[in-house]
């Protein structure tokens, strides 16, 4: 699909994404557009090559694809100088390679934060309340009346929230939590401290001052210290070295029996084959799962136990999140073409 043909500079997206406005503050600026409509889901390296062609100014990408020096080089011999992720995570995203071909990379951080908090939210809640056992239940037919231990699950008043990774969307999950269901929150981030607990600080003395319970917030030295504390633990690290397999059989262990685990960071964050393991062991124990360490496939098992929610990678899936970083992402590679500056900058 392409729009506005005569176009100076040409930008492609290897998807089509979200809304107009993107489009048009492309065409605005005279580029030429040109969405691939290919339906595969998963490009390749090869079948972007083919795309950006002989010239090409800049590339809006998805999370999918392999960004990495191949990817660049293709770009550079193009002549593109911009590069944007369609996702805040960029870890299909080689940034040196990026730099070494001189093409800028974007992201798009800041609209998806509550989003995707709410779909955390959303998870936690289904795994504690069994939303989607107690559905299949009642789709099958099976529901036959009122029974005191039909389905029944963990009330999330006054347990405790452990959140590690507490960005803008760790942050954001913590809040709504604290807020909305009247969680006490423990948290674990190597980098930043300050965000959420100045929210927790203000919350208290907003509780105080209304005579209610006030809630039970701390910062922990470590992440074992959330896994044994946390009745319901919120995986929001990114995704590098140092948090791969961060979940694995001994950290799973640390957890309460009956403990629920989110995550709607990364697949590989999680050693999903010690996950499943865990879940056949520990029937009380429950998950809700946005990512996957192989996307688009779940480990054997998986997908039969119970006590497991899974969603196909959607926790920035609302339409006003996505339609703003398609806008974000145009931006991003406008900026670089027109020398405006640059939303998301994963250099900065
Ligand atoms: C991201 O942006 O990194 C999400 O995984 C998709 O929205």
């Amino acid at each position: 699909e392409v729009w506005n043909p005569n176009g100076k500079y040409r930008v492609i997206s290897t998807k089509p994404m979200p809304g107009t406005r993107w489009i048009n503050l492309l065409i605005e600026q005279d580029c030429r557009v040109e969405i691939c409509t290919e339906k595969k889901t998963i490009l390749s390296v090869e079948d972007i090559i083919a795309l950006i062609g002989n010239k090409c100014d800049g590339v809006i990408g998805q999370l999918t694809e392999d960004w990495g020096d191949t990817l660049f080089a293709a770009l550079s011999r193009a002549g593109g100088k911009a590069f944007s992720n369609m996702a805040v995570g960029y870890n299909n995203v080689d940034v040196n390679a990026a730099n070494k071909c001189g093409v800028a990379v974007g992201n798009t951080p800041g609209v998806l934060t509550e989003t995707t908090a709410e779909l955390a939210a959303s998870l936690s809640l289904a795994a504690a309340r069994r939303i989607v056992e107690a559905d299949e239940f009642m789709r099958a037919g099976l529901y036959d009346g009122w029974l005191p231990h039909l389905f029944v699950g963990n009330l999330l008043k006054g347990q405790t929230v452990g959140v590690i990774g507490a960005g803008r969307i760790g942050s954001a999950y913590a809040r709504m939590m604290v807020e909305g269901f009247k969680m006490n929150l423990i948290y674990y981030d190597l980098y930043q401290a300050t965000r959420l607990e100045k929210f927790v600080t203000a919350y208290g003395e907003f509780l105080k001052s209304n005579g209610e319970q006030p809630v039970y917030w701390k910062r922990a030295s470590s992440m074992d210290e959330v896994l044994r504390e946390a009745d319901v633990i919120s995986l929001h690290p990114v995704l590098d070295k140092t948090t791969y397999h961060l979940i694995n059989k001994e950290s799973l262990a640390t957890m309460k029996k009956e403990a629920i685990l989110v995550n709607c960071s990364r697949g590989p964050v999680v050693d999903e084959v010690a996950l499943v393991e865990h879940l056949k062991q520990n029937p009380m124990f429950r998950v809700g799962l946005d990512v996957f360490e192989d996307e688009p496939f779940m480990k054997p098992g998986l997908a039969e136990m119970k006590n497991a929610v899974v969603v196909p990678h959607i926790a920035s899936a609302s339409k006003w999140t996505r339609e703003g970083m398609a806008t974000l992402a145009a931006l991003n590679v406008l900026g670089k073409i027109k020398g405006y500056p640059v939303w998301g900058n994963p250099n900065q």
